[in-house]
């Protein structure tokens, strides 16, 4: 990092400003007020609705985070659906892409995230929503026992985030597993059509998926996860390899067509980046080779994203000229 900034060769220019220009988006995007907790997870509809924060870090490894309500800026939140493309990326090292992709789809659905259908060769459509990152969780490691595998999983995690550990919250965990019978008639109905790895149990499949979803973390460490993405999988804090570049490109790929749920395809014609949204409120932003951008504001729109992460987005392309196109 030092090199770089005496080389005048730092991705952002002078961070000080820049980080100042991004400060002033979160507050102008702080004024959209709609949107509605979720609620169909009891445990997610106790989050404050009008907490907001963003975290950033740059390819360089330079960070920053703002919190609009005190406490905000550290608030701890679970990942929910943005476990999805970190267990895509896990299936992907461990199996390849060819093996992943004959269980799992990568064509947007169309559809909500929780909708039982399947592509015309009877896999879920994609590893974005939740019968895809189901399919994804089913094939890492099936045949360790739950926490190895789940061990295995948070300590990608880890390594994403920049060596800090991210915690557990066993709360949504089991207030999610006594409402997960949507989620049970996905497993279901793939095991029925016969997609589901010979390997893999049913049950401890679900158990790994839902303990992703309640993997805790802040916009800080998520940031750093974001900006592993952005870097070719190459955490910037420690410099360390954590995906493989082919895995990041896929990953990216599906972000930008299918991670913002049945919105996707106008994000992506608005935005232009590959992003993935969770019900708890929060959001992964990838700016290849620049930065990485996480939010948390658990009030979501009609299409289950947070609508001041969506605004957020909106002014960061007007801003900075990093729409793919
Ligand atoms: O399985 C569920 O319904 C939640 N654990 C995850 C939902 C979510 O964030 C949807 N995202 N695409």
């Amino acid at each position: 990092l030092v090199s770089r900034a005496v080389a005048g060769a730092l991705v952002t220019g002078e961070f000080g400003p820049f980080r100042q220009r991004v400060y002033d988006l979160f507050h102008y995007a702080s004024q959209e007020t709609g949107g509605q907790v979720a609620a169909y997870i009891p445990e997610l509809a106790k989050a404050d609705p009008d907490a907001f924060a963003l975290g950033g870090c740059t390819i360089d490894g330079q960070r920053l985070s703002i919190g609009l309500n005190e406490g905000d800026e550290t608030r701890e939140f679970c990942v929910q659906s943005v476990m999805k493309p970190i267990n895509y990326a896990i299936a992907l090292e461990l199996l390849g892409e060819e093996v992943v992709h004959t269980y799992v789809g990568r064509e947007p659905s169309g559809q909500s995230f929780n909708e039982i259908t399947l592509d015309r060769l009877r896999r879920p459509h994609n590893p974005m929503i939740n019968a895809g990152a189901i399919m994804t969780s089913a094939l890492i490691r099936p045949t360790h026992d739950m926490n190895s595998r789940f061990d295995f999983v948070q300590r990608v995690w880890r390594s994403a985030s920049g060596g800090e550990a991210s915690s557990f919250d066993r709360a949504t965990f089991e207030s999610e597993s006594h409402h997960a019978d949507r989620n049970y008639a996905l497993a279901y109905f793939m095991r029925e059509h016969g997609g589901f790895p010979e390997e893999a149990d049913l049950f401890t499949t679900m158990e790994l998926y839902l303990r992703c979803c309640s993997i805790q973390t802040d916009v800080r460490r998520l940031a750093a996860v974001a900006a592993t993405l952005a870097n070719g999988g190459v955490n910037p804090v420690t410099e360390r390899q954590v995906f493989q570049r082919e895995t990041v490109k896929d990953v990216l790929s599906l972000m930008l067509s299918c991670g913002m749920y049945d919105f996707s395809g106008e994000y992506a014609f608005t935005v232009g980046l590959p992003a993935k949204s969770g019900v708890s409120g929060t959001m992964m932003i990838v700016v290849p080779g620049v930065v990485g951008l996480a939010l948390y504001s658990p009030r979501l729109g009609a299409q289950g994203n947070p609508e001041r992460g969506v605004e957020f987005s909106r002014q960061l392309v007007r801003s900075f000229p990093w729409h793919v196109y």
